[in-house]
């Protein structure tokens, strides 16, 4: 059984959704650890409640971006992590952990790449007036929001949505994707080919 680590720096509704797909088969791995790098952060609650190993990681506590990924690629190693899902995790991946889990890293972003990169996805399709937006799931490489494109769904806007009520279509829609997503990758139904994911 493959072990995934989860980081997130927020809510973690994420997290929980891919919590409960393990828990109920959908995806079959071990959820070993949450890496969170946000003392108040919600989803450390959340972990605790799914009896996931919650590991609290504070950059201001390394001298250096390198020190601070050094110290979470111990704690990986010894959970022996398989495969890194950032999961609102609101910091650049550096080059440490980049090399070191080199096409293991995956992260979930709330709008089509390559539009609407950055930490306001949604808010910013919204505010620019698209009538479709959506959400993707892909691979992280040192090319911000910019690495292979694993899934994506669309979403319409209409006249009647919200910021709010697109937040809300937005994460029902990721809930569903990034276990999906994940699924695949650990079943083996994914392939790299360039910067293409060719599905099987
Ligand atoms: C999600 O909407 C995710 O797509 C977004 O953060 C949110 C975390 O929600 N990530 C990014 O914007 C990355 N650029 P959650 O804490 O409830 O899972």
């Amino acid at each position: 059984m493959k072990n995934i680590a989860v980081f997130a720096s927020g809510n973690g509704t994420n997290f929980s959704a891919i919590a409960r797909a393990v828990k109920n088969g959908r995806i079959k791995a071990n959820l070993a650890l949450l890496v969170c790098d946000q003392p108040d952060a919600f989803v450390i609650k959340r972990a605790k409640a799914a009896k996931v190993k919650a590991v609290l990681i504070k950059r201001e506590d390394f001298s250096s971006n390198c020190d601070f990924e050094l110290k979470i690629i111990e704690i990986l190693k010894e959970n022996k992590i398989d495969l890194i899902v950032l999961a609102g995790f609101m910091r650049i991946i550096g080059k440490e952990l980049l090399e070191t889990y080199k096409n293991r890293i995956i992260n979930i972003h709330p709008a089509l790449l390559p539009s609407f990169k950055g930490a306001h996805g949604i808010k910013d399709a919204f505010n620019y007036g698209v009538k479709v937006t959506g959400v993707t799931v892909h691979f992280v490489t040192n090319d911000l929001d910019g690495g292979p494109v694993i899934l994506q769904e669309p979403v319409p806007i209409t006249n009647k949505d919200t910021l709010k009520s697109l937040e809300e279509k937005i994460h029902k829609v990721e809930h569903e994707l990034y276990p999906q997503a994940i699924s695949l990758i650990l079943r083996g139904k994914m392939k790299l080919k360039g910067r293409k994911v060719i599905i099987q």
